[in-house]
Parts: C-alpha cells; sequence; structure tokens
C-alpha cells in the first residue's frame, strides 16, 4: 500500500498535544473535574494522547455521530447521533474533543445537544481545522493545527475507513483516493 505524504510527524503532533493538554490544565485548574467528550471514531487516537498528558482531574466519555451522505470522503451537512454519552453532563465542565473541523456542523450539532443539557461550562478542543471550508462558525477553544483544504488521514483520521491508524497525519492526493 502507498503511504501518503506527512502533513504533520509524529513528534510534531505530540508536541502540540503536549501545548494543548498544557493549555487546557491551565483553563481547568479550578475546576474539581474535566469530562471529555471524544467524538467518535476519529478522536480516538488524540483523545487518548492528550488524556494522558493532562495532570487535572479528568473523566473520559465518548460520543459517536455520523454525517447523512454517500460520498466515501463525505462530511457533514446534518449530523446524526449515533451514541449518545452514558452520564448526564448537567453541573460539569465539558470539553468536546474532536478530530477536526471541516464544514463545523458536526461540532456546531454537538454544542447544541450538550449545551441544552445545562453542563457547568462547554468548550471545544480540535486537532486540526480547515478554515477555508467553514459553513457554520463555532468557536474552538483549543486548536492545534489550521490547514487548507486538504483531505487528511492518519491519527484517527479516514478515508474510508483506511489510514486510520498511520502515526502521523498525511495529506491523501486524490490519485490515492
Ligand atoms: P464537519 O461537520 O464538516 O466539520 O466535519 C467534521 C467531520 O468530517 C470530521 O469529524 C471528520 O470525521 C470528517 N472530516 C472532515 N475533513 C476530513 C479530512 O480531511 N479527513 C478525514 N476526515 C475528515
Ligand atoms: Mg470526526
Amino acid at each position: 500500500m502507498n503511504t501518503p505524504p506527512t502533513l504533520f510527524s509524529e513528534e510534531e503532533i505530540a508536541s502540540q498535544v503536549t501545548v494543548l493538554a498544557t493549555e487546557i490544565d491551565e483553563a481547568y485548574a479550578d475546576a474539581d473535574l474535566l469530562v471529555l467528550i471524544g467524538v467518535l471514531k476519529g478522536s480516538f487516537i488524540f483523545l487518548a494522547d492528550l488524556a494522558r498528558k493532562l495532570t487535572i482531574p479528568h473523566r473520559v466519555e465518548f460520543i459517536a455521530v455520523s454525517s447523512y451522505g454517500t460520498r466515501e470522503s463525505e462530511t457533514a451537512d446534518s449530523v446524526r447521533l449515533l451514541m449518545d454519552v452514558r452520564h448526564p453532563v448537567v453541573g460539569e465542565h465539558v470539553l468536546l474533543v474532536e478530530d477536526i473541523v471541516d464544514t463545523g456542523h458536526t461540532l456546531a450539532y454537538l454544542k447544541r445537544l450538550l449545551g441544552a443539557r445545562n453542563p457547568a461550562s462547554l468548550k471545544t478542543c480540535t486537532l486540526l481545522h480547515k478554515p477555508d471550508r467553514t459553513e457554520e462558525e463555532v468557536e474552538l477553544d483549543f486548536l492545534g493545527f489550521t490547514i487548507p483544504d486538504v483531505w487528511v488521514v492518519g491519527y484517527g483520521l479516514d478515508y474510508a475507513e483506511r489510514y486510520r491508524t498511520l502515526p502521523y497525519i498525511g495529506e491523501l492526493p486524490p490519485e490515492m483516493r
């Protein structure tokens, strides 16, 4: 199998994850507990690395969504909830952890869904952002990298379920799709 060219190496990712963990540690220094909610499937590797770098007390939850669409590389026009979190988040500090924000529809949907449950606070942490693709503005409180409008894979991100466990983030050229 050909491997996609590197956009961010393992070392670059690891150092940016450390920066994010430090920012999050500082932002929630006074909170009793932080609830990290990873958005499946894409965020599972990022969340695992990020959570292990945090020094503040935290709990890990997952939520799963899918976007409607038929194309392999479909991003969200409308979002469907596949699996909810297992505990109420009322009165808790919630941090949504996402792999990538593309149009913004997924994160906007999740902020509305969880915001309606009256958490003490609700913020977002996303590893990657494609600002050129924005259709719905969502505040990105903690952001790893801004990227151009390219399809990226690896470190949790897939193309039709392929490349998800590449250790680095690669840019998938059209001829590899
Ligand atoms: P949004 O709702 O359009 O912001 O899309 C968010 C979701 O689309 C992400 O959580 C990913 O699952 C998927 N996505 C968007 N761009 C990419 C990409 O470049 N590689 C892999 N998945 C992507
Ligand atoms: Mg995702």
